[in-house]
């Protein structure tokens, strides 16, 4: 066994007694039984040699090229690179700016941006943002492709509150493989409600991008998109976890209290995270922005495409602890307590107001049938046809989307994590219950358990083409995708 799965090993074994004790804290109904997770160490020969880990790189900030005030500019480009995610051990990647994944663009509420993205790849690619409540032109989605050597220019107006987005490729087909090989970047709003909370908001000193994936890296620290029966079934999964690229990286932290901003950029895996101690922390926003409230909790579930903001509260350490984040028991990634004191935050028992869109507001209930195993995924019985418009909508009507997941049967089904474009929704119930606490704000990505029906509403005020979609990036390319059409 070498270090890295003996590692694995420990920590499983040491999960039993500390483990059930966090199940019973979680004040959130999230303790759900599915089927997709593959094992961690599942069928990649991962080598991976824990060596005392590497600084958790921090990606920069892009830098924005206007001087007028109000309108931003930035300049991306996708491209290829090289990556050691194991010492000396080289692979093939993408990146925006870089060798892999890219900068977080940030941008303030009503500034006028103007991005110019270049592909330097030698294959087609798209740039969507998620999250993004613009109109179909400037999404970026599979209709929106740039050919090597091209540059686009999408331009729209932030219209929505502070928040965690981010970017990435949405080529038909071809977005598990782009997203995979490394391009994906955050892209954050603020506004004026996220400026005055007393909450750490120092981008890489207190407030902290984390983009969680996972890899099939082999021998030699490479990786190829590669899809094999299990991939296409439950997405392409492997058993190392990056944390902004970087295998096993620890993060010095002050005995105070951090900011996180989570994201599950993984293709396919869906993440149960846990701190080493069962340490309780804060979820303050959730996909489109701030909670109403901070939720405290002590187990988050991220499926991939979603992001949380977390505080975690480092102070009760001594110089020197250190604590780790796991998925399900297994290690990640390690907070090194440092003697450093800081500056105190209070959290806030109001973050935000959000305005309830009122269900009696809808003009109609769509539904969205998840079906299907394998390269048979489908929504409503149909696969992504860049040919068919699947649902039409009317410009600034509210309606209520309710999306069932009907993939149960042989193995006890599978999750799907459903997705819109160009929208933030409100989610209503959860097969009539209230959604978990930390589900009460804005939501671009919906987890739908299987046998699960949630009904969720949104106000569509943007024309255009939209996708909506699985965010397993495998189910997505296979065809468990559609199109509607807000005009
Ligand atoms: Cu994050 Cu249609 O994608
Ligand atoms: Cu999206
Ligand atoms: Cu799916």
């Amino acid at each position: 066994m070498d270090r890295y799965n003996r590692r694995k090993f420990l920590s499983y074994s040491l999960k039993g007694a500390a483990g059930l004790a966090a199940i019973s804290l979680v004040p959130v109904g999230v303790n759900k039984i599915f089927n997709n997770n593959g094992m961690m160490n599942g069928n990649d020969s991962s080598g991976v040699v824990f060596s005392g880990g590497t600084p958790l790189p921090i990606p920069p900030l892009l830098k924005n090229t206007s001087s007028v005030p109000r309108r931003a500019e930035f300049q991306l480009s996708a491209g290829m690179g090289k990556t050691e995610f194991i010492e000396g051990k080289e692979t093939d990647t993408y990146g925006y700016n870089g060798n892999y994944l890219g900068p977080v663009i940030r941008v303030r509420k009503g500034d006028e941006v103007s991005i110019k993205v270049e592909n330097n790849l030698n294959e087609e690619t798209t740039v969507h943002w998620h999250g993004l409540e613009v109109d179909g032109e400037n999404d970026g989605g599979p209709h929106s492709r740039i050919m090597p050597g091209e540059t686009w220019n999408p331009k729209f107006t932030i219209t929505q509150p502070a928040s965690t987005l981010w970017f990435h490729p949405h080529l038909l087909h071809k977005t598990g493989e782009q997203v995979y090989k490394g391009l994906a970047g955050l892209f954050y709003v603020d506004d004026d409600v996220s400026d005055n909370l007393n909450l750490p908001n120092e981008y890489g000193v207190n407030d902290i991008p984390l983009v969680i994936q996972d890899k099939k890296l082999d021998a030699n620290g490479r990786f190829e998109y590669r899809l094999g029966m299990h991939d296409v079934m439950m997405g392409l999964q492997g058993g190392t976890i990056l944390v902004n690229g970087a295998v096993n990286p620890y993060l010095k932290v002050p005995r105070g209290k951090m900011r996180f901003r989570l994201l599950n950029g993984s293709n396919a895996r869906i993440y149960e995270l846990l701190f080493s101690n069962n340490q309780n922390f804060y979820q303050v926003a959730s996909d489109g922005g701030l909670l109403e409230q901070p939720v405290e909790m002590t187990k988050l579930v991220l499926s991939p495409g979603e992001r949380a903001e977390i505080i975690v509260d480092f102070s009760m350490f001594k110089d020197g602890d250190s604590v780790e984040l796991t998925n399900q028991g297994t290690e990640f990634m390690k907070f090194m307590v440092t003697g450093k004191k800081q500056e105190d935050f209070n959290i806030p028992n109001q973050l935000s107001k959000i305005e309830r869109i009122d269900s009696s507001k809808a003009v109609k209930t769509r539904k969205f049938i998840f079906q299907g195993m394998g390269s048979n995924v489908n929504i409503n019985g149909k696969q992504m046809d860049m040919d068919r418009m699947d649902e039409y909508l009317t410009l600034n009507t509210t309606e209520i989307w309710e999306i069932s997941n009907e993939s149960t049967g042989m193995m006890g089904g599978m999750a799907h994590p459903f997705h819109a474009h160009g929208i933030q929704f409100q989610i209503l119930d959860r097969d009539g219950k209230q959604p978990p606490a930390n589900e009460s704000g804005w939501k671009d990505t919906i987890l739908v358990y299987p046998g699960e029906k949630v009904r969720a509403i949104a106000t569509f005020k943007y024309t255009g083409i939209f996708m909506y979609h699985c965010h397993i990036l495998e189910h997505e390319d296979a065809g468990m995708m559609g199109q509607f059409k807000v005009e």
